[in-house]
């Protein structure tokens, strides 16, 4: 959460970092905000509240200069989004600034100890006592007062931090991330590749615990101990096409179009005449029981994994919500495989589970998206999305390409075990992505109920079995994204208490299409159409029963079961999407949300 941004060189920094601060929106958007040292003499500090998209034409206008510079854009936690609580933030004399990812969980006790020694705490943030504490211990060294200063911070932190007198960024890291971008006589530091991407694909990643040395021409790392530690250089594969709106209204809306590549993507490589191919450091026949721990959308994917392995497998499976998990003293122990899903591989919650687990003795497997990320680095074995980008706060390509993955494991690991591999859902897989080519070419049904409902209060979103996980999904991207309520359930629940939220209001959503329970479904549509209800149903190509009864239809192409959770989430990423925007949201940045939650 919250992004950093700094450059180092011969080029005036200004108009490389508000073009960085631009692709680290997604991250947090409350306030934002500039140092930059003008020439060694002074730091001009500019910030407010509010996105940056608001000031940008008046800021390109401004003479902001100076070689050396520092650039946040922030998810508040400590104080509203006010100018005095954006980053970044100075010390008593000025000559001091900084800018923080994460949360300092003991800066109250750091705070008065801070102002009975004189100094002058302004904002309500927890970050602006680390400044301090650096000017405390500043004789000179920037380097060296910054590492006094992080000895006696508890919580998280990736940092920026730049003198008025000093020609060099220190950047530090622990549980937020951070990478030094090496350009050609100019360095660069970020908490994401995408702000720096532009300039330079080389970076340098760093661990928690390291501290960075960086001037134009080369950078140095240390531990806290004030060893130095050697770090390679490595390249990121993305390329900058990839983070552009290219001709979409919305990231959100791209991403959603993206995913037949994504989905094929997930699949490249890993299908070889009917053989799965994945290479995994883990022994599978010794798994004993699998525990699935994951937030928000990677968590309604975990919720369909204990479908998919159970199914395929018949080895037990558990999941739990990552920021659960931790704090339960879970029961774990050799012999479990803990899975970890998360898209930008840098989800506290998920990262402290799977640490937890680890501790714990059990063997960790992360599937994640972005290559270099925390969780990627630290698991036993991993597999990536290869989803690309995905710049919407909104989950849609990494969601299905978690889907896409996480059934080819179930397949591996029931052939790894020597079990008959399930042929019809392996040769299926290969038909998903053209599938999904399919609802995207008409979305007139789908565009039409956003018109209908963009005004409802509340919505329901129903489903059984292995897409019950779906109406969770279906839920959350329209809540997120056009603040409608709306809630999933298990629809054979509906009838032990939330029926009696039904009217003539209240649309509900079912996912309708072909499954062992197909039957049921239709009795529960039966039973919300006759409390009047308006029933919209995601139901397979000329499903003529459901048609009859439904009052609105999206219709999907037929699939095996276990795989129509791909298919028909499809549908309802679009109809959040398209509620939002005749709501006049912009799904790209719904308030409060911020896409890397990297506090816990
Ligand atoms: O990067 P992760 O997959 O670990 O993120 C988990 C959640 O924060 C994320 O899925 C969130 O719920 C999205 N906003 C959903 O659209």
């Amino acid at each position: 959460m919250c992004g950093i941004v700094g450059y180092i060189g011969k080029r005036e920094a200004f108009p490389i970092l508000l073009s960085g601060l631009k692709r680290l929106l997604y991250r947090g958007y409350d306030s934002y905000g500039f140092a930059l040292i003008n020439n060694g003499k002074e730091i001009v500090c500019f910030k407010k509240p509010g996105k940056l998209d608001n000031w940008e034409s008046r800021l390109l206008k401004m003479k902001f200069e100076g070689k050396i510079g520092i650039a946040h854009s922030r998810w508040s936690t400590h104080g509203e989004p006010s100018e005095l609580n954006a980053h970044p933030h100075w010390d008593c004399q000025k000559n001091i600034y900084l800018v923080h990812n994460g949360i300092i969980e003991n800066y109250q006790t750091l705070k008065s100890i801070l102002e009975k020694e004189g100094h002058k705490i302004i904002s309500e943030t927890d970050t602006e006592i680390i400044v301090h504490l650096i000017e405390k211990f500043y004789k000179g060294n920037l380097e060296r007062a910054v590492m006094e200063a992080l000895k006696l911070l508890e919580g998280a932190y990736g940092l920026a931090v730049v003198h008025k007198n000093q020609n060099r960024i220190i950047a530090a890291r622990k549980g937020s991330p951070l990478i030094i971008g090496i350009g050609k006589g100019e360095m660069f530091v970020a908490s994401d590749a995408a702000a720096i991407l532009k300039h330079t694909k080389k970076v340098v990643y760093l661990k928690d615990g390291e501290v960075a040395n960086i001037t134009a021409n080369k950078f140095r790392v240390r531990n806290l101990d004030g060893k130095k530690v050697e770090k390679e250089v490595e390249e990121i594969k993305w390329t900058l096409g990839q983070i552009e709106k290219k001709g979409f209204k919305h990231f959100m809306l791209k991403e959603i179009f993206e995913q037949p590549e994504s989905l094929e993507n997930a699949l490249r490589g890993r299908l070889k005449q009917s053989k799965i191919k994945l290479s995994l450091d883990i022994d599978i026949n010794s798994i004993k029981r699998i525990i699935v721990v994951s937030c928000g959308t990677s968590w309604h994917s975990a919720l369909i994994t204990k479908h998919l392995i159970e199914g395929f497998t018949r080895i037990p499976v558990e999941v739990d919500y990552a920021s659960e998990f931790r704090y339960r003293r879970p029961v774990v122990k050799k012999g479990d495989l803990v899975v970890g899903i998360s898209q930008s591989g840098e989800t506290a919650d998920t990262l402290g589970a799977m640490r937890e687990a680890k501790a714990r003795g059990a063997k960790t497997l992360g599937i994640i998206n972005v290559v270099g990320s925390t969780i990627s680095r630290e698991v036993d074995s991993g597999i990536f999305l290869h989803a690309g980008p995905e710049i919407g706060v909104a989950s849609t390509k990494a969601f299905t390409s978690q889907l896409m993955t996480l059934s080819l494991l179930a397949l591996y690991i029931q052939q790894e075990r020597g079990n008959k591999v399930n042929r019809e859902i392996l040769r299926e897989l290969k038909n998903i992505p053209s599938k999904v080519e399919k609802i995207l070419e008409n979305t007139r049904a789908i565009k039409k109920i956003a018109k209908k409902f963009k005004d409802s209060k509340g919505f329901l979103y129903l489903g059984r079995g292995v897409n019950f996980p779906i109406a969770l999904e279906g839920a959350l991207k329209l809540k997120e994204i056009s603040y409608i309520h709306a809630e999933g359930y298990p629809a054979g629940e509906m009838k032990h208490g939330p029926i009696a939220l039904i009217d003539k209001n209240m649309p509900v959503l079912f996912l309708a299409t072909k499954s062992c329970t197909y039957d049921k479904i239709m009795s529960n549509i039966q039973e919300i159409k006759a409390r009047k209800g308006k029933v919209i149903a995601v139901v397979n190509r000329n499903d003529k029963r459901i048609r009859k009864i439904a009052d609105y239809i999206i219709e999907v192409p037929k699939t095996e079961e276990y795989l129509s959770p791909i298919l028909n989430t499809i549908s309802l990423q679009l109809l959040a999407y398209h509620i939002a925007d005749l709501r006049g949201i912009d799904p790209d940045y719904p308030r409060h949300l911020a896409k890397s939650v990297t506090c816990e």
